[in-house]
């Protein structure tokens, strides 16, 4: 992960490009421990989270979901990036260049501004990776997207084109490519100059009707996705999918 701060706006940088940005349990240590300092530092007024090699992120990484690496982590992984971000008081910004896939698609519903390339491709796949929807995106997904279109991506799993992510409101721009790093940064930088009391106390009041809902969602997820993960179903998925073999691309659609 690479951090830097520019003008109020800590640019948080996804950097594993040779796996499409997939995310380990350290880089989740990581993300969650720069969030956590993000929140807590008075030189830190927004957040601007983005990938490197022209993808977002494809999401956990999922080897961490195989048995045997999953028992050496009593909690899951990502459960303290999850808690760093929602708990995080400061506007979020993403940038969404190529894949944006799993937790990779999951953190948009958290973020106060996303900006993704034409070619961004979005996509929830935990149906057909024998999961289901983590980080209380079955509560916020169908709040930003409405029921029917929530249900159709969550069930089927399909890529989302940018322009439609956008007409569906997940995405709030849409750019070329070589364009949409520089706004992120400006719309980032934007909210890091403005009145920082009030800047804070609108965003948290935005949020706050949904608070109790979100912890609900995210703790009924978990024990549902945790008992997912160690079935069969799941575990022969993971298997196929990490030695690549024909049936992947049921996946990967
Ligand atoms: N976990 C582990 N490894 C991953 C990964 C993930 N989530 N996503 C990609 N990778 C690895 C691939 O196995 C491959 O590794 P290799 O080069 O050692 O063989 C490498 O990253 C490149 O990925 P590849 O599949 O060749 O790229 P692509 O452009 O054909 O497809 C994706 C990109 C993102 C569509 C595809 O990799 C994919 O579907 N990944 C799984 C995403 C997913 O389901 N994540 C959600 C987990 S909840």
């Amino acid at each position: 992960m690479l951090l830097h701060l520019e003008d109020g706006v800590l640019v948080v940088t996804i950097n594993r490009p040779a796996k499409k940005n997939a995310i380990t349990a350290q880089m989740y240590r990581a993300l969650a421990d720069a969030i956590t300092e993000a929140d807590r530092r008075d030189d830190v007024r927004a957040v601007l989270l983005q990938g490197e090699g022209g993808n977002f992120s494809s999401g956990n990484d999922i080897g961490l979901f195989v048995n045997a690496q999953a028992s050496e982590h009593k909690a899951s992984p990502a459960a303290p990036f999850l808690r760093a971000v929602i708990a995080l008081r400061k506007p979020m910004v993403a940038c969404v260049c190529g894949h944006a896939v799993g937790i990779g698609a999951t953190v948009l519903l958290h973020c106060d501004y996303v900006v993704a390339s034409d070619d961004a491709r979005i996509r929830f796949p935990f149906v057909d990776l024998g999961l289901c929807p983590e980080f209380a995106s079955t509560l916020l997904l169908q709040q930003v997207v409405g029921r029917n279109k929530a249900a159709e991506w969550l069930l089927l799993g399909a890529t989302i084109p940018a322009a439609e992510a956008h007409r569906a409101g997940l995405v709030n721009r849409v750019m070329p490519q070589q364009a949409v790093g520089e706004e992120a940064l400006l719309v980032a930088k934007c909210l890091a100059a403005k009145p920082r009391q009030a800047l804070m106390a609108t965003r948290g009041l935005v949020r706050e009707s949904t608070e109790a809902l979100v912890q609900d969602s995210l703790q009924r997820e978990t024990v549902a996705f945790d008992t997912l993960r160690q079935s069969p179903e799941a575990q022969e998925i993971f298997r196929r999918f990490l030695q690549r073999t024909p049936a992947t691309l049921a996946v990967r659609t």
